[in-house]
């Protein structure tokens, strides 16, 4: 045991993974977010990304885990770990199910990201690596915080998909340090991680949009000028996701940036008594 914390999670905050179903069947084979084509296959499209990703994530974080002394850091990667691997098969399950009712092709949506994982592996040393999950785990948790603060991203969304997308923006708020926490203890440099951000960023808004594009050219709405408006206004100007996000995006390059030097941990606690209260549509099968 090391005198030396290597978590910097906030006091008392504990999280696992919660063992979830949503029926999304029907809803799936509709433009569910509001009729918008465009919001859908955004949406739609970044859920084809999770399945090789989170799994990249795992195996990044657990390469380390024999270096890491801290019992609760030791702790917090397990449930890193079960938390990303819940997600991995829900999205799995999201994105088969997506592709057999609307005629994508799977495999093809999936190509470019392999061949990075693959390269990554080739390329990139292990701490590179996970540096790159660092700076992914820093995405989906500013996407996750600007969700759940604020309703808008989801209004008009299928109350079922969104659901999902909720619990998974919880999830990914309660995990965030993990992979930066395991990073920083096995020496990884602020370099690295900036660097990680620049790229991994590019290549996350490369691939949604490409995964949106195959998707609204099967739809046969690629050349809609209205799908495309009203997608730019969604993503830049109101709610404006991608405008909201990127002061929280840019703090990562601050030399002394922490993930919790936001603390949302509010946003877990007011999702647990919403969905105590309420009948959500997310069954509990624990
Ligand atoms: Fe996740
Ligand atoms: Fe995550």
């Amino acid at each position: 045991m090391t005198a030396i914390p290597q978590s910097h999670s906030p006091a008392g905050l504990e999280f696992g993974p919660r063992r979830k179903s949503f029926e999304i069947e029907a809803a799936l084979a509709t433009d569910w977010h509001g009729g918008s084509a465009f919001r859908t296959a955004w949406f739609n499209g970044m859920s084809m990304l999770f399945p090789l990703g989170e799994k990249f994530f795992i195996d990044s974080v657990r390469h380390f885990a024999d270096d890491i002394e801290d019992p609760r850091l030791l702790e917090e990667i397990s449930a890193f770990q079960a938390q990303e691997a819940t997600h991995r098969r829900q999205h799995q399950r999201y994105n088969e199910i997506l592709c057999e009712l609307r005629g994508y092709d799977l495999d093809r949506i999936e190509r470019n990201e392999r061949e990075r994982i693959d390269w990554a592996y080739r390329e990139l040393s292990a701490r590179r690596r996970l540096a790159g999950t660092t700076a992914s785990e820093h995405l989906t948790a500013i996407l996750a915080d600007e969700m759940l603060t604020r309703k808008t991203p989801m209004a008009g969304a299928d109350p079922t998909i969104a659901s999902l997308w909720l619990w998974h923006g919880i999830e990914e708020t309660e995990h965030k340090a993990v992979a930066f926490d395991v990073h920083v203890a096995v020496g990884g440099t602020v370099r690295e991680r900036r660097h990680a951000l620049i790229l991994n960023t590019f290549f996350f808004l490369k691939d949604t949009m490409r995964n949106l594009c195959i998707m609204l050219q099967k739809d046969g709405k690629l050349w809609s000028l209205r799908e495309w408006a009203s997608g730019f206004k969604y993503l830049f100007i109101k709610p404006g996701i991608l405008r909201r996000v990127f002061i929280p995006w840019l703090r990562f390059f601050r030399k002394d940036f922490h993930p919790w030097q936001h603390d949302n941990r509010y946003l877990v606690d007011a999702w647990e008594q919403q969905q105590a209260a309420s009948d959500a549509p997310a069954t509990d099968h624990g």
